[in-house]
């Protein structure tokens, strides 16, 4: 449905007039349906992905098919069908969410009224229809956009840090809208809190410097972590030494004792017990193998 081909973004040029920033670097890519959560670093390239999938910007070399038409040549295909949350949505000063939500359905060309209502309901702002959405809280806003991005029913739903600022409450809404929404669609969402996608992303994307360092299910990444993370009881005055030797993922403090989850190859310090690991403490043993490795 949606494949890119050694997509690269370059930004800006050096003093020698060669491209300098390497925001997104010869991404291969095929997806089809199902929720694909995409994890990496600030500055990793996520956004200016999203933005070349959302015809918002072009790749500066590679190819971005959608059911194999290119969407460089032909963006008016991909256009009707996606929705798309951008990472720094804003509202417009005047209008209430309502007169919001009627601006953009009469930009995309969206006759159902009554659909604007459910959405409202969707994201539980109905309430608040009448509100100026200027003068909204922050995950307000982020709400009206998940809602804006849903208008025309899209078959490729492009979210780019959509929980970024929602309250638990929401989040959880949130989380289960898009599972919901999942079902014969795509949806393409970026985070970095990755319990976020951890229950419903059916596959992970991974990058890393511009680069696409993974594609796999969650289940893969766990089963690769098996035998790296560790639950672990030290006597506080072993801490220090122990954290110089091994990764700490987390570490509480409990009667002159510390509790610890470590990512570590090997059995850690004595007595230390296997654990089963969360979705995001197996990508961080993940990513330390790596750097292991590297080194
Ligand atoms: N318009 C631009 N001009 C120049 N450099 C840019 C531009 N947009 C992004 N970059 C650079 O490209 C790289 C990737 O940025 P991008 O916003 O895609 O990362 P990200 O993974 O979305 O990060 P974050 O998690 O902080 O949102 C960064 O080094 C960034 O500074
Ligand atoms: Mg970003």
């Amino acid at each position: 449905m949606l494949e890119l081909r050694a997509v690269s973004k370059h930004f800006g040029r050096d003093a020698k007039g060669v491209k300098a920033v390497k925001a997104v670097e010869e991404v291969s890519l095929s997806l089809g349906q199902g929720v694909v959560g995409l994890i990496g670093h600030n500055g990793a390239g996520k956004s200016t992905l999203m933005g070349m999938i959302a015809t918002l910007m072009r790749p500066s070399a590679g190819q971005i098919l959608f059911d194999g038409a290119d969407i460089v040549k032909k963006p008016d295909a991909i256009r009707r069908r996606l929705g798309y949350l951008p990472q720094d949505f804003g509202v417009y000063p005047n209008l209430s969410a309502l007169e919001f939500m009627q601006y953009f359905a009469a930009l995309k060309g969206v006759r159902d009224h009554a659909r604007i209502r459910r959405l409202l309901e969707l994201v539980n702002l109905h309430d608040q229809a009448h509100r100026p959405a200027a003068s909204f809280s922050g995950g307000m806003k982020r709400r009206l956009g998940i809602a804006q991005a849903l208008l025309n029913d899209p078959d490729i739903l492009v979210v780019d840090e959509p929980t970024a600022g929602l309250d638990p409450e929401e989040r959880l809404r949130f989380r289960n809208l898009l599972s919901e929404l999942g079902f014969g669609k795509l949806v393409l969402l970026s985070t970095h809190i990755v319990s976020d996608v951890e229950s419903i992303a059916t596959e992970l994307a991974i990058m890393r410097f511009g680069r696409l360092v993974a594609h796999e299910t969650p289940d893969a990444v766990l089963r690769r972590a098996r035998g790296q993370v560790w639950a672990a009881s030290v006597p506080e005055a072993d801490y220090a030494a122990l954290r110089e030797r091994v990764h700490v993922l987390q570490a509480q403090r409990q009667e002159g004792r510390m509790l610890l989850r470590i990512a570590h190859p090997e059995l850690p310090c004595p007595g230390a017990v296997d654990a089963e690991p969360s979705l995001e403490e197996a990508l961080m043993a993940q990513r330390y193998a790596l750097q292991a490795e590297a080194a």
